[in-house]
């Protein structure tokens, strides 16, 4: 099994760890971050996967400009978006994308997840809410699913699909792609660089100061894995932060580290 996987705060690589550990032949885990610029991106394997979080009701940017570019050939192939509140049609509207694209997409779904997005959501309350979200009882049944290969056509009634536009549309606005020029870096901050490691967009340089560039992606890995959470949003709904419990820190840093120059040790 392959699975293509993009992830801030560890949700969607939790999720692929643990469908890609029930394929007996063994499994690859690709961090898009890492592969999307490769001008080789076509792809063989009995199943392929993609696990991603939902941005804005729809796919983070990268991911887009990934599905745009690879082929697959497979057996079967899955996707599954990890949110925190509500998926809108991003389940049906990737299915869609991935067929138009020319590659196999059988199954689609979402995963209620703890929302990390600051300016929507307090981290404590997300926390709280775990065990009312399901998740592992869901992950389970989802992961029963690809196991017995079973084909899934993700629906969405037609509000979903309006707001799903409007809501991209909207969190482009709110957040466009020189938000971390509007993150607020404070004394805390000792320059370790794990801002910068963390970053899948290679978007972040630690010199004498935290410098953001124009090409953020919004997934706000910076702010949630900070040491010192020395990175702040002025809107933000909590100063908590979160990190997947069975995703470690260096995990995250090997699939999105895309700085150049070498950075402190973490
Ligand atoms: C920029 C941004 C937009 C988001 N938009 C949505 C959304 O529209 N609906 C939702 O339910 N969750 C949304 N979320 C929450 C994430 O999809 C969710 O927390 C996801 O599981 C995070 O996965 P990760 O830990 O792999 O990054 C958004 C998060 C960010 C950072």
């Amino acid at each position: 099994m392959t699975i293509f996987y993009f992830t801030a705060t560890g949700n969607s690589f939790a999720v692929a760890k643990k469908i890609g550990g029930t394929s007996r032949s063994g499994s690859s885990f690709l961090s898009i971050p890492q592969v999307v610029s490769n001008s080789h991106l076509h792809f063989k394997d009995d199943v392929i996967g993609l696990v991603f979080p939902v941005y804005g009701l729809g796919l983070p940017e990268m991911v887009r400009a990934f599905l745009k570019k690879a082929t697959w050939e497979a057996d079967y192939a899955f996707a599954v978006g990890t949110y925190g509140c509500l998926p809108g049609a991003a389940a049906r509207n990737v299915q869609r994308f991935i067929r138009k694209q020319g590659n196999r997409l059988d199954y689609a779904q979402s995963l209620l997840m703890v929302d990390n997005f600051l300016p929507g959501f307090d981290i404590g309350d997300q926390i709280a809410k775990i065990p009312r979200k399901q998740t592992d009882a869901h992950l389970a049944q989802i992961t029963v699913d690809i196991q017995n290969r079973k084909p899934l056509d993700a629906k969405a009634c037609f509000f979903w699909r309006v707001a799903s536009v409007v809501m991209k549309q909207g969190e482009r606005t709110v957040m466009g792609s020189k938000q971390g020029q509007r993150y607020i870096v404070n004394g805390s901050c000792v320059k370790c660089g794990v801002c910068a490691k963390v970053c899948p967009a290679g978007n972040i340089a630690v010199t004498e100061r935290v410098a953001f560039g124009d090409q953020c992606e919004r997934c706000l890995s910076c702010l949630h894995l900070c040491p010192k959470n020395a990175i702040h949003m002025r809107n933000e709904k909590s100063a908590a932060r979160w990190r997947h419990p069975e995703v470690s820190l260096s995990e995250i840093i090997a699939a999105n580290n895309r700085s150049r120059c070498e950075q402190p040790e973490a």
